[in-house]
């Protein structure tokens, strides 16, 4: 898939934009601080309704304004759709081809975007929620049934802590509706980990291959860390390991008003020879795990919904050696929508710059366009 078109307003340092996109690589440049990265950030949040950088949507929002809209004509398969996404201070709304969508899932995996970005290395180096949201948002991307079941976890969870409140507070409690909360409870939860499993397991079917292939390093992989040590990720297996485990714990929960066990403590490890990335990766190593996980989620879309996804690269660059770049390079050659922002075109390739078209942002508007080179084109 790729995208045409996108039409911003009021987001970030934009007032407007419209700009058309190439279907292969894209190169947006200008110096530091005019508006590079809030492009594609529009882009990505055009598809994933959230930003990759900011959990607080009203970031989006220029200045004072009291509402960004970003709208967009993806192309899939042929088949062209027109999305938007209006922003404002209490709510996001979305539209597929002029219809209004209420709910997310219904919107969420149409355009699928990867990103890949500087403080992207958080993924290894920062908190399990980070890591927890990275998987939310790519299953998501895969599978929108995740986002259903996501949501129905979310809220027997809060129904789930605030019965232990009441049993905490010995407050008048009724068994069988608590028994009845925990079995929702076990269902939901079982649920996303099965997917989560499953979706870490697709990506290690790739990410060591790619690895390799960008770093000449063997035995890269992930390694899902749920709370519970299941022996097994069959359904019945994970339900009956969760509620031995709960029923185990449910003393300390009550004491704590607090549910520990479940999904929402998971985490995941990035590991060379069993070695723990986190702990004991140089910068580089941590950078390439990132970026072959995230190429991964190429092939895995490619092999899942058939298509390829849009590759969002924020100067990406200026921090690999040339060997890594052009293993990089060799990758978004593949037929595959990229869209690159750099503050030196020198740092790329002048091929890659032949065949892109460039873009220069500067301050919020376009100062220059140029498409792609004829005589150069592949
Ligand atoms: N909500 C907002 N309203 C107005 N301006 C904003 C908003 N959010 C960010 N900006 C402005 O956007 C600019 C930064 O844009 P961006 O991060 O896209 O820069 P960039 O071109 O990627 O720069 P660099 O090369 O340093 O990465 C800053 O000047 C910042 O003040
Ligand atoms: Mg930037």
């Amino acid at each position: 898939m790729y995208i045409n078109n996108i039409k911003i307003s009021k987001f970030r340092n934009y007032d407007t934009l419209d700009i058309n996109f190439n279907k292969e690589i894209n190169i947006i440049y200008g110096k530091n601080g005019q508006g590079k990265t809030n492009l594609l950030e529009s882009i990505y949040v055009l598809g994933m309704t959230k930003s990759h950088r900011s959990f607080i949507d009203n970031d989006l929002i220029k200045d004072n304004n009291l509402a960004a809209k970003i709208s967009g004509q993806l192309i899939n398969k042929n088949i062209p759709t027109k999305l938007e996404i209006i922003i404002n201070k209490k709510e996001k709304k979305l539209f597929i081809d002029k219809d209004k969508i209420s709910r997310n899932s219904d919107y969420i995996s149409n355009m699928n975007v990867i990103i890949f970005y500087p403080d992207d290395l958080d993924l290894i180096k920062g908190s399990p929620n980070i890591r927890r949201r990275y998987l939310n948002l790519e299953i998501s991307q895969l599978d929108s049934t995740y986002i259903i079941i996501f949501n129905d976890f979310n809220k027997i969870l809060k129904i789930r802590n605030e019965y232990l409140k009441k049993i905490n507070n010995n407050e008048n409690y009724d068994q069988n509706y608590f028994n009845i909360i925990n079995d929702i409870y076990i269902e939901k939860a079982s649920l996303i980990y099965k997917m989560r499993y499953k979706y870490i397991e697709k990506i290690n079917d790739y990410c060591t291959k790619v690895y390799n292939k960008l770093a000449n390093i063997d035995n890269f992989k992930l390694l899902y860390k749920p709370i519970v040590n299941f022996s097994n990720y069959d359904l019945n297996n994970i339900k009956l390991q969760l509620k031995e485990k709960l029923d185990a714990m449910l003393k300390v929960e009550i004491k704590l008003k607090n549910t520990i066990i479940g999904p929402h403590r998971d985490d995941f490890l990035f590991l060379i020879d069993d070695i723990d990335l986190k702990k004991y990766g140089s910068q580089g190593q941590q950078r390439m795990a990132v970026l072959s996980i995230k190429l991964s989620e190429i092939e895995i879309l490619k092999k899942y919904k058939q298509t390829t996804p849009i590759l969002l690269l924020d100067d990406v660059f200026s921090e690999l050696d040339s060997k890594k770049k052009n293993n990089l390079l060799k990758y978004i050659k593949k037929s595959i929508q990229t869209i690159i922002t750099t503050t030196d075109l020198a740092l790329i390739d002048q091929k890659i710059i032949n065949n892109a078209k460039l873009i220069e942002i500067q301050n919020g508007t376009i100062k220059k366009i140029r498409e792609v080179k004829k005589n150069d084109k592949k």
